[in-house]
């Protein structure tokens, strides 16, 4: 359905007929917050929700862009004067994986694009992400580049970082890119390995639900480089590559080490418990304990609010109004300072707990959250 509107989308601006249609998908992460750039694990999965492109080549040096989703028309750009900082629009996202691949080396020489998003802009979910990987992966397979879907993810990570001027790490591309049905993706963010967990929640009458709070939030903003920052710096202290250097089992000392730098030693213990967080849900995932992972998010989301301090009134009123109305466990996902939290409930539960968050929000007077069902769907791939 959406792949034939973006078709005769394309049609319709450009009077040809695309090349293929692509589509890949936003994402939840079930654990592993703020661990992505400290070369730490995370979990995410892929939700059903997609950014399609339908794309054609080009030969003459020009990039042209469209959007469904924003007012405006057609974008055109040249590809030699694709620049870092260049764009301050949405155009940023596909234009910098242009910028990217043609920076690596890649032979691609023009593109139009037309491209439609179901993902939430601004909800925490990887709107931006899964815009970038749809027209990586469109351009990999159009002109046969090869690569494979980790160094989509990279090359997309770095149009973000250099050219959209975002600080974030590598874990929602690699999410949209790499991401299977049916399982959560637990991966290593130094190396990149992966492992796909089985994760079918309704098959165990369980349901993750996804509470899009409706405060928008933007990683170019100070706070998450801020959050960044100070990893870096506890890492140094500490002499280590990266926080994700840092046993669990040496914590305790660690944090001693640090003495009285208050925010070092909140910025560490969330990393290092949050890592060891991601391995226990693993762990319990893998021996087949699916609800013994409702306490390990409500304390990742105690981390992040405490320690880290991400969260937002909003999204601890969800966790909070979840857990007195009987769900399993809660959490905040995704960056921060607003977009979603995740829910973890037993199916039976789903309406009472969905009820109890609205009426709480009506109460606070905050704006209706958007609540839906996370099923962990495909990565990206190739439509037609
Ligand atoms: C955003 C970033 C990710 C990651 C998360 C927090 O989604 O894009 O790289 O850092 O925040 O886990």
């Amino acid at each position: 359905m959406q792949a034939q509107q973006v078709r005769d989308g394309f049609v319709e601006l450009y009077g040809t007929e695309p090349e293929g249609v692509w589509a890949a998908p936003g994402r939840v992460n079930l654990i592993g917050e703020h661990t992505d750039y400290n070369d730490g694990f995370v979990m995410p999965f892929a939700l059903p929700h997609t950014a399609v492109a339908a794309v054609a080549r080009r030969t003459d040096g020009v990039l042209r862009l469209h959007s469904a989703d924003v007012e405006g028309g057609v974008v055109e750009l040249r590809l030699d004067d694709l620049a870092p900082d260049s764009d301050r629009n949405w155009t940023a996202y596909p234009s910098g994986v242009v910028w990217a691949l043609c920076e690596a080396g890649h032979p691609v020489t023009g593109a139009d694009i037309h491209l439609a998003s179901t993902v939430p802009a601004g909800a925490g979910l990887s709107s931006s992400a899964a815009l970038e990987v749809v027209v990586a992966l469109a351009l990999n397979d159009l002109y046969e580049l090869g690569l494979k879907g980790w160094q989509l993810a990279r090359l997309c990570q770095r149009a973000e970082n250099v050219y959209v001027g975002a600080p974030v790490g590598i874990m929602d591309q690699t999410a949209s890119a790499c991401c299977e049905e049916g399982h959560a993706l637990f991966l290593d963010t130094r190396d990149l390995s992966q492992k796909q967990i089985p994760f079918d929640l309704a098959a165990e009458g369980m349901r993750l639900l996804v509470v899009d709070t409706q405060v928008k939030h933007s990683h170019s903003e100070g706070e998450y480089g801020k959050r960044r920052a100070g990893c870096e710096r506890g890492a140094a202290l500490l002499g280590v590559d990266a926080l994700r250097d840092v046993p669990y089992a040496e914590l305790d000392a660690a944090l001693e080490r640090l003495g009285d730098d208050e925010e070092a030693v909140r910025l560490v213990r969330h990393i290092v418990t949050e890592d060891e967080r991601v391995e226990k849900v693993v762990a319990l995932l893998e021996s087949g304990d699916t609800r013994a992972i409702g306490p390990v998010l409500i304390a990742g989301h105690a981390s992040l609010r405490d320690d880290f301090r991400i969260s937002c009134p909003e999204l601890d009123l969800v966790v909070d109004t979840a857990l007195a109305s009987g769900a399993l466990g809660a959490r905040m996902t995704g960056g921060g300072f607003g977009g979603s939290a995740i829910v973890l409930a037993e199916a039976a539960d789903v309406d009472t707990i969905t009820k109890a968050v609205e009426e709480a929000f009506a109460a606070a007077d905050f704006t209706a959250p958007r609540v839906f069902e996370a099923v962990p769907s495909a990565g990206a791939r190739r439509l037609s």
